[in-house]
């Protein structure tokens, strides 16, 4: 996986970049490359941002900044990139990130990730350069920086070598082996702490009861965050 992210602040990205499960998926031969938007601005004095037109508060990324940043990195028209890999920009009024998403992207040999500032991006970028647009909540960050690194993360965990036990991504929470329901909760010791008791059936030893505990928990949590009643669906014990 080959993840460019167009930024105003590349720096932040060292610190995402040298986290442990980030790292190890780097030294396998994926990379996350930082572009700063002002490197290729064609305005003087580094600008890449206005006023918006009609008025208001805050600064708009400008379209021509895009397209000189996204040009001089992969030499095409930007309006052809996009119909050549997926080119996301991160916005709160996106597409609302999930496992599916996640998933979708995942699968994708290359992207490129737009991170906006201030107002956001000029809609021109989203409408002819983004081939999707990603939210990751519906709430305002300052910038795009996070939701990227958010959108990283989940990326890169699911490649190989990201964590110490290739097991773990299985069977976690919203994959098909859950039937996409939140997961099961872990216990570890001590198996008694101030009267808290781990449930019995994860101390017997009996794999088939533990996984159907497991899968019923996990239903069980799926169907509560989908506010159904969980007690008609089959067994909370
Ligand atoms: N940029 C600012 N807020 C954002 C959000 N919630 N998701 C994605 N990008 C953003």
């Amino acid at each position: 996986m080959r993840i460019d992210v167009f930024t105003l602040f590349p720096d932040w990205f060292d610190w995402f970049s040298s986290q442990r499960h980030v790292a190890n998926v780097l030294a396998g031969g994926s990379t996350v490359e930082c572009v700063d938007f002002r490197a290729a601005t064609p305005l003087s004095g580094g600008q890449v941002d206005d006023t918006p037109f009609g008025g208001g508060a805050g600064m708009v990324l400008r379209v021509d900044v895009l397209d000189a940043a996204l040009r001089a990195r992969y030499g095409v028209d930007p309006v052809e990139l996009r119909s050549r890999r997926r080119v996301v920009a991160l916005s709160p009024g996106g597409r609302l990130l999930d496992e599916q998403l996640v998933a979708e992207l995942a699968a994708e040999p290359e992207l490129t990730l737009l991170c906006g500032r201030y107002e956001g991006f000029d809609e021109r970028i989203l409408e002819h350069f983004a081939s999707d647009v990603v939210s990751i909540g519906r709430y305002v960050l300052s910038g795009g920086e996070l939701a990227a690194m958010v959108l990283c993360d989940a990326i890169l965990r699911r490649l190989p070598g990201a964590l110490g036990d290739e097991r773990s991504a299985e069977e976690e929470s919203f994959s098909a082996a859950l039937e996409g329901n939140p997961e099961y909760p872990h216990y570890t010791r001590p198996a008694d702490y101030r009267g808290w008791k781990v449930p019995e059936v994860l101390l017997s030893g009996h794999h088939e009861r533990i996984a159907e505990w497991r899968l019923r928990q996990s239903r069980e949590r799926g169907r509560r965050e989908r506010g159904e009643d969980a007690a008609t669906g089959g067994g909370a014990t």
